[in-house]
């Protein structure tokens, strides 16, 4: 079938609402990919986050963070691979050639986020100037080479000097999350429009303050149910601070979401898919719509009314502009009673199919799936992929990096956020995850997700195929 015919087809029958599953997905994949598919404004770029590639973790006045902390602490052992964020990819000095290669790749937007300690190094209170300019040149360094530069204000390195006094369980981070984003807005809401408060709150609220295996390892229930009202209650203010300093904003958060299956019809397992759907897509966007705590699905919510404050429910909406969607996997949901709050694990996902070096399923139909679920909600206006890829072991040749597993997986889950931007959904731009390979938390520098390799030895950038791949389909308008 030619792409003409399919058009026809999908525009008599409402851009294909009503096309069967099988049938849609087949037509996808005879289709050869283009970027002109997705339309002129889309935005297309590639993301990253402070702690995981820029290094100088104590340099030019920048204070300790909690990923600092965490991954000195006894010797690294809390990394599998006794791996840290003190080098990292050299961001820090290699930021110029970097853009650059961004550049001369023809990726026209970068993702980065601001280390707090590193403008802010008691976390509040005296600004770090040096830290201040750093961020001033890689966004005029991005301006200069044309490429846009999309800010996430927290991904998940909270100054150290905030953890000591709670960090996140601390109700005062109220106002050193708004003191924080404010020196953000004013510093470079000048030269910067494209804004997102957090990097998935889940990912960082329930690694760090449920199960401890994010820094600052943190486990326990109080913990938790104390770090994910103050996260609430700080997206609002942040959106808050932006809209109100940046002219012209484009202003957003981003979160951590899967489309989730129950592992059987038993109806155990479908409750326990349903409280894994609160758990790991829901819990933080419904408050944010001016829906509440999901607290019907997952009644242990309740725990947190203990920590609200009779204004907090109407502080914890905001009106952002976009939402990010960032997925990787699916996640099927199987009933264990003695797991306390979901009542369930997760089905291994060696044991659903193609997996990748995190040992997460490749299952394309997943971004299609939850980016309808999300664009299901009336508050949602526009969604944009902030994050998407796949670490896979890249095969060093000399001067080539041949992935051709992640050339792939980058096809089909595009061909699947086309398949929901066809529907109808607002799908708006969508960021590979990663520019380079760099630090991946807590599993150290192994699996690599760059579409450009990076040697941790000697710094070197290679463009991987798939960053190849990626430069010639942004060429074809
Ligand atoms: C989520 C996070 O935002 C990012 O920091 C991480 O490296 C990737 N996904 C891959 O795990």
């Amino acid at each position: 079938m030619t792409r003409e015919e399919w058009l026809k087809i999908t525009a008599a029958l409402g851009a294909g609402a009503m096309l069967p599953k099988g049938l849609m997905a087949s037509l996808l994949a005879d289709e050869e990919l283009k970027r002109s598919d997705f339309g002129k404004d889309f935005v297309w770029g590639t993301a990253t986050a402070a702690y995981q590639i820029e290094g100088a973790w104590n340099l030019d006045g920048k204070g300790e963070s909690i990923w600092d902390n965490f991954t000195h602490r006894n010797g690294g052992k809390k990394i599998k691979t006794r791996d840290n964020g003190d080098v990292a990819a050299d961001f820090y000095h290699s930021y110029e050639s970097d853009i650059e290669l961004m550049k001369r790749m023809n990726i026209p937007a970068s993702r980065f986020s601001i280390a707090w300690s590193r403008v802010l190094p008691e976390g509040a209170g005296t600004p770090n100037q040096k830290g201040i300019d750093f961020y001033n040149r890689v966004i005029d360094k991005c301006l200069k080479e044309g490429v846009e530069p999309w800010i996430t204000c927290y991904h998940w390195d909270l100054p150290q000097a905030l953890q000591k006094k709670g960090g996140w369980m601390n109700r005062d981070i109220l106002g050193w999350f708004e003191e924080y984003v404010e020196l953000c807005g004013k510093n470079f809401g000048d030269r910067v429009k494209n804004w997102m408060v957090f990097n998935e709150p889940m990912a960082f609220v329930g690694g760090g303050y449920l199960l401890g295996i994010h820094a600052p390892g943190i486990f326990g229930f109080k913990s938790f149910y104390k770090a994910v009202h103050h996260a609430t209650l700080c997206h609002g203010i942040g959106g808050k601070v932006l809209k109100n300093l940046v002219k012209g904003g484009n202003i957003g958060t981003t979160f951590s979401c899967s489309a989730i299956d129950a592992k059987t019809d038993d109806p155990l397992d479908m409750k326990a898919a349903v409280r894994a759907d609160v758990m790991f897509n829901r819990l933080f966007i419904e408050p944010i719509l001016g829906l509440g705590y999901p607290k019907k699905d997952l009644p242990a919510l309740k725990k947190i009314e203990k920590y609200m404050k009779p204004e907090d429910e109407g502080n914890m909406k905001f009106d952002f502009d976009f939402i990010g969607v960032q997925n990787y996997s699916r996640l099927v949901a199987e009933y264990l009673g003695i797991v306390p709050l979901i009542n369930g694990i997760n089905v291994p996902a060696k044991k659903l199919g193609d997996v990748t070096d995190m040992n997460w399923e490749v299952y394309p139909e997943g971004i299609y799936r939850i980016i309808k679920q999300f664009a299901a909600y009336e508050g949602v206006k526009n969604i944009y992929i902030t994050e998407n890829g796949a670490a896979f072991p890249d095969k060093v040749e000399g001067d080539e990096v041949h992935d051709p597993k992640r050339i792939q997986f980058l096809k089909d889950y595009l061909k699947n956020v086309l398949r929901a931007k066809r529907e109808g959904v607002n799908v708006k731009g969508y960021f590979i995850w990663s520019f380079m390979d760099n630090f991946e938390w807590a599993e150290g520098n192994r699996p690599r997700f760059g579409i450009v390799h990076t040697d941790f030895k000697t710094q070197k950038r290679t463009i991987k195929d798939s960053g190849k791949w990626f430069t010639k389909f942004l060429a074809e308008q």
